[in-house]
C-alpha cells in the first residue's frame, strides 16, 4: 500500500502534482478541497457549511473533515493506495489520520512537502483566479489562506519529521521536474 499524502501551502501545486502521481502509480486520489467544492456547486447543506469557511480562507472544524475523509477511505475498494492532497491541515487531522490508517493495518508510507515561496504562490493563485474564476482564489482571501497555512499547518512539518515520514521537494520549477523529484523519492521507499 502506498499511502502518500502531498502537502504545501496553497498554490504549490498538490492538485497538479498528484494527478501525474495517480497516472503513474494507480493510486486512487483524495482532495478534501475538490470533494468539498463539488458539494458546494451540488448545493448540498455540507455545501452551504463549506463555502463560509472557505471564502474566508479558514478551516473547517476536524471533526467535519475527518468524517468526510473517512467515509471517502471506505469507498476505495481494492485500492493500491491513497494520495492525500489537502489532508491533514492540522495536527489533530494528522493524528486522525495516523489511527484511522493503523486501523486498517497501514500507516503513511512519505509525505512530501513542496516547498514554494510566497510570492510565487502569489502569482499562481492569481493567475488560477484569473483563468478559472476559483471563489478563493483572489487577494485578499488568498493572505488569509497564508496565514492559516503558516498557524495551522505548517507545524505538521516538524510532526512528519519526529514521524519518519518527511521529505522536502522543491516546489519551483517545471511541472515535469517537480514530479521527477517525487518519483525518485516514491520509488525509494
Ligand atoms: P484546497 O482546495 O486544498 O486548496 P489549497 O490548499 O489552498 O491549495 P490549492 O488547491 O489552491 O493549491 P494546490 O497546492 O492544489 O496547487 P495546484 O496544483 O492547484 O482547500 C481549499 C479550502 O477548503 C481551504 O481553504 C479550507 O477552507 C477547505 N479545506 C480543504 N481541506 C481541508 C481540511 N483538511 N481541513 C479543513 N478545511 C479544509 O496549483 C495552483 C496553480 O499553480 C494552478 O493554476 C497550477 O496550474 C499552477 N502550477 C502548479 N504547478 C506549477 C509550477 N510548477 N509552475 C507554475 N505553475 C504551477
Ligand atoms: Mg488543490
Amino acid at each position: 500500500m502506498l499511502n502518500i499524502v502531498i502537502f504545501g501551502a496553497p498554490g504549490s501545486g498538490k492538485g497538479t502534482q498528484s494527478e501525474r502521481i495517480v497516472a503513474k502509480y494507480g493510486v486512487n486520489h483524495i482532495s478534501t478541497g475538490d470533494v468539498l467544492r463539488a458539494q458546494i456547486k451540488a448545493g448540498t447543506e455540507l455545501g452551504m457549511t463549506a463555502k463560509g469557511y472557505i471564502d474566508q480562507g479558514q478551516l473547517l472544524p476536524d471533526e467535519l473533515i475527518i468524517d468526510i475523509l473517512a467515509q471517502t477511505l471506505d469507498g476505495f475498494k481494492d485500492s493500491k493506495g491513497v494520495i492525500f492532497d489537502g489532508f491533514p491541515r492540522t495536527i489533530a487531522q494528522a493524528e486522525a489520520l495516523k489511527k484511522m490508517l493503523a486501523e486498517r493495518g497501514q500507516e503513511v508510507s512519505i509525505m512530501l512537502d513542496l516547498d514554494v515561496p510566497e510570492d510565487e504562490l502569489m502569482t499562481r493563485l492569481i493567475k488560477r483566479g484569473q483563468e478559472s474564476g476559483r471563489a478563493d482564489d483572489n487577494e485578499e482571501t488568498i493572505k488569509k489562506r497564508l496565514v492559516v497555512y503558516h498557524s495551522q499547518t505548517s507545524p505538521l512539518i516538524d510532526w512528519y519529521k519526529n514521524d519518519g515520514k518527511y521529505q522536502h521537494i522543491n516546489g519551483l520549477g517545471t511541472m515535469e521536474g517537480i514530479f521527477a523529484e517525487i518519483a525518485e523519492a516514491i520509488d525509494k521507499i
